[in-house]
């Protein structure tokens, strides 16, 4: 019989148990739940609403439980619906009356909201310390990459030169405000809903904020229907994965063109790439396509979410076990990819000679002409248009700004002299890009230092 039966006349279809059930999807929280109703019941015995026998067998009972679940010694069954149900009937079975105590002045609705919270918080932990190790790989190939002068590109046209590091610098921006969003989330989700009861508290005199203070919780949720009607966290924790894999399907995209024989701007080690079946020569990007591809999933974990909340009046409906596979399956999915993508870069090897080749090429210099100009007292949009024509010539006649000789620049414009030429190299154009956040030397040398105390604040 359900430990809810004594209403009932009647067996619950097995449709209806396969139907209802999710022990399939919170089985996986026996350990939270487990820790939550030790929580519980050390309170009921402190509080003496239970005797502290009870109270202690109940927590000795459930000890063993947990031990048993992990030695793979429990089978959860559809019967008994959900991860709550499973362990209470199993400790009532084990210990008796006091298991039957347990679930006074609770009820599965705060038990429920609390393990899933305890779950998340967890899981939050583990997100950002894989997003820091990413980091970590970001920061220490940025390093190597700092000289390394590429194309950077708006509209993906050549536009000016960076170099490798500041592009990977960027990226580990983006991560960085991934972490402090997780931290964020983490902290205002850090609220125990447990003492909510059903949905209006108890007449038994409990005390929230001994439950809340063992579980790590700052307070107890203030408000007993908000508490175990909130799952704000989950939709919150759903956005930031989905920024965050945005992120790294941004990044997937461009190895994926870096791979390509157009930009030839890395080569992937054979560990992370895949082969054809029918075409012998290929090396594909498999894993930069697959995380641009999951991307999809995650976005549609947040779209289910917030759908499935968006009509609930209050408190509890059952709409709201639909919460936890999407936010699952959103975890597993972001916790693959960092480390995944993580050894991807670590392991693949930049071509800097083709980088700088594709810099010499796209004119991107264009901009440093101008300024050239400009610097000897010709308004910035006059210098515009002349090296914009300067650069129509050698589009006809086939070279580049540099390749020019002086009297045909000289025949553009009179103020052009012989430091020209500095002023138009490369690798020059990018060092002297020495403006805050920029990509010279010194500048990138600035975004790592910061980096890395990003990541030393955090245990890195
Ligand atoms: N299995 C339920 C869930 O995951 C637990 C809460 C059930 N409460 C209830 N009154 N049916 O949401």
């Amino acid at each position: 019989m359900k430990l809810w039966g004594g209403r009932f006349r009647k067996e619950t279809d097995t449709l209806v148990d396969d139907f209802n059930e999710s022990i399939s999807i919170d089985g996986c929280m026996y350990q939270e739940d487990i820790r939550g109703s030790k929580a519980h019941a050390r309170m009921l015995g402190d509080c003496g609403i239970i005797s502290k026998e009870d109270s202690e067998k109940i927590i000795v009972g459930l000890e063993e439980i947990r031990q048993d679940v992990e030695a793979g010694k429990i089978e959860f069954t559809k019967e008994n619906e959900d991860v709550h149900m499973n362990i209470e009937s199993i400790l009532t079975q084990r210990i008796g009356d006091a298991g039957k105590r347990l679930h006074t002045a609770r009820s599965r609705n705060d038990q429920c909201a609390v393990d899933t919270r305890l779950f998340i918080r967890r899981e939050i932990g583990e997100v950002i310390e894989e997003t820091l190790e990413f980091l970590q790989v970001l920061k220490d190939l940025a390093a190597q990459h700092q000289k390394t002068v590429m194309p950077g590109y708006t509209h993906l046209q050549r536009a000016q030169p960076i170099s490798f590091a500041q592009h990977l610098l960027a990226y580990a921006a983006m991560f960085q405000r991934d972490v402090t969003r997780l931290e964020e989330c983490r902290e205002r989700m850090n609220y125990s809903p447990l003492g909510s009861c059903a949905l209006a508290g108890t007449t038994y005199p409990i005390d929230r904020w001994q439950t809340a203070k063992e579980l790590e919780f700052k307070a107890p949720c203030s408000n007993t229907m908000d508490g175990v009607s909130d799952r704000d966290y989950l939709i919150e924790l759903l956005s930031d994965l989905s920024i965050e894999i945005m992120h790294l399907s941004r990044f997937s995209e461009e190895v994926i063109l870096w791979t390509s024989s157009e930009f030839k701007f890395v080569e992937l080690d054979d560990g992370y790439s895949t082969g054809s079946s029918i075409m012998p020569q290929k090396k594909n990007s498999d894993v930069a396509e697959l995380i641009r591809g999951k991307t999809g999933r995650v976005y549609g974990d947040l779209m289910a979410m917030l759908t499935v909340m968006k009509g609930i009046p209050l408190a509890y409906n059952k709409d709201m076990q639909e919460d936890k596979e999407p936010v699952i399956d959103a975890l597993t999915t972001v916790k693959m990819c960092l480390p995944v993508f993580a050894g991807m870069l670590r392991t693949m090897k930049p071509l800097p000679e083709n980088m700088r080749r594709a810099a010499n090429e796209g004119f991107i210099n264009a901009t440093d002409c101008a300024d050239y100009l400009t610097k000897r007292g010709v308004p910035f949009r006059d210098a515009y248009k002349t090296v914009g024509n300067l650069v129509h010539y050698c589009l006809e006649i086939g070279k580049t700004l540099e390749e020019l000789s002086l009297e045909e620049l000289k025949q553009i414009h009179p103020l052009f002299g012989e430091d020209v030429y500095e002023a138009l190299d490369i690798t020059n154009c990018m060092e002297l890009r020495s403006s805050y956040g920029g990509p010279a030397v010194s500048e990138t040398s600035r975004q790592i230092s910061e980096l890395e105390r990003f990541l030393a604040e955090r245990g890195w």
